[in-house]
């Protein structure tokens, strides 16, 4: 598995430095009842480790979104698999996810939650490709930016795959373009 990367972006220990970001949003947040909104699968490491870090009063919900259905590329389609949306009403709502890309997913999810009326919502991400995104949506916090390049791991799939590699790194291409499931 560990093979197939081409490169390594972020190792365990850059990513581990990088949740002092968990300070800022600590402090931003520090007189008011964080709700987190994980989009999983792909947050779910991101999202356990950066909770550890902010010792404040907070809830967590999750939302369960399907895009890309094993392609590379963005299929236009979000899917939320779940029955209801989280009750969201009044509160202030940090959306965790693994990745800003085209942009779909965030601005489907923002749009979801905005129906509920809740007081704030921020977006917290662990990478953001640099690119021309199809939807206006901008994070709030920002771990990592990176070139526009497909990368796994530390909860990054390609089809269902790689998420549990402790890293980040950059698949390589004749894997990206192999015909599977
Ligand atoms: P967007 O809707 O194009 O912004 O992409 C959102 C979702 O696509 C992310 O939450 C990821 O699950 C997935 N995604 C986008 N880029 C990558 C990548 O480079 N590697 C793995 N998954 C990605
Ligand atoms: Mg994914």
């Amino acid at each position: 598995m560990r093979g197939d990367s081409e490169k390594v972006l972020f190792d365990e220990r850059a990513i581990h430095r990088r949740y002092d970001m968990a300070a800022q949003i600590s402090n931003d947040y520090r007189d008011r009842e964080l709700t987190v909104i994980a989009v999983l699968h792909g947050s779910l490491m991101f999202v356990a480790d950066l909770l550890r870090r902010i010792p404040l009063p907070l809830k967590l919900d999750c939302l369960s979104v399907a895009s890309y259905h094993g392609k590379v590329q963005f299929s236009g389609e979000v899917v939320f698999k779940q029955v209801a949306l989280p009750d969201v009403g009044g509160r202030d709502i940090l959306v965790v996810d693994d990745i800003l890309d085209s942009g779909f997913t965030l601005a489907a999810v923002r749009k979801a939650l905005e129906t509920a009326r809740p007081h704030s919502i921020r977006i917290c991400v662990l990478l953001s490709k640099k690119k021309q995104r199809n939807r206006e949506v901008a994070a709030d916090y920002i771990g990592f930016e990176i070139e526009d390049e497909f990368v796994v791991g530390y909860g990054l799939d390609f089809r269902a795959r790689y998420r549990n590699l402790p890293y980040i790194g950059v698949l390589r291409r004749e894997l990206l373009e192999q015909p599977g499931k």
